[in-house]
């Protein structure tokens, strides 16, 4: 069987992440957060480590990936940074750096080194189009913005925020906006891509879906 690079793209709080992970655990493959890294580097930003406007990244700065018991953990100059980008500010400020062509030139490279050996499962909002474009499984997930805003209010609770649910709803809405309209790399569905609208679904159905997909892909 051969091994591939399977690209996860779409809407911010649609599940990818956790998709993608359990695809990854099932298939042997390396998972690639690729939102952890533009929130890596929107911390980098906050912290003054890259000075604003941006307009030149310093040559030691340094994003990478550590396994861990709990999973894989962001790393920002060597230092776990897991625990502190999962936060709206830090969503809010990775979704306008993002729009930074150097920003993204310097992340996609990294990723793209990433993927050299396939048996890669990534996430973003341009794994498909601009990252891989050659590979060979894309799918582009989908929900409506209502449920993943109901979705994300939860795992902010869950994580002791106290956020109001039209915030959310507001936040998911512009992001989504961002995301589809800046002029970098704009989250679009690649053409051969498969949309999986997972409003109905529950996450054992989409994880039997998505698994067919996959073995059928690498025959
Ligand atoms: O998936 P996430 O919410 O962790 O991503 C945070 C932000 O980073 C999101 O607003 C869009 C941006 N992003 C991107 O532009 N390209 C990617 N490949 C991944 C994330």
């Amino acid at each position: 069987m051969k091994r591939i690079i399977v690209a996860i793209d779409g809407f911010s709080s649609c599940g990818k992440s956790t998709i993608a992970k359990q695809l990854a655990e099932y298939a042997h493959y390396t998972y690639v957060d690729t939102g952890a890294m533009y929130r890596a580097f929107a911390l980098a930003v906050k912290r003054g480590l890259v000075k604003e406007p941006i307009e030149s990244i310093p040559a030691d700065l340094s994003i990478t990936f550590l396994k861990t018991d709990h999973g894989q953990h962001v790393c920002l100059n060597g230092e776990d940074v897991e625990g502190l980008i999962r936060t709206l500010e830090i969503g809010n400020m990775a979704s306008e750096i993002s729009t930074i062509g150097l920003v993204r030139r310097f992340l996609v490279a990294q990723q793209q080194q990433m993927g050299q050996e396939k048996g890669i499962v990534m996430d973003g909002r341009d794994i498909g189009t601009v990252v891989f474009p050659e590979a060979e499984l894309k799918l582009f997930l989908t929900a409506s913005p209502e449920i993943r805003a109901q979705r994300r209010f939860l795992e902010l609770k869950d994580k002791g925020e106290e956020p109001l649910f039209e915030e959310v709803l507001r936040d998911v809405n512009d992001r989504d906006y961002r995301d589809t309209h800046r002029q970098e790399s704009p989250l679009r569905q690649a053409p051969d891509a498969i949309v999986i609208d997972n409003s109905e679904l529950s996450k054992e159905e989409q994880m039997e879906k998505i698994i067919n997909i996959f073995l059928q892909h690498i025959q």
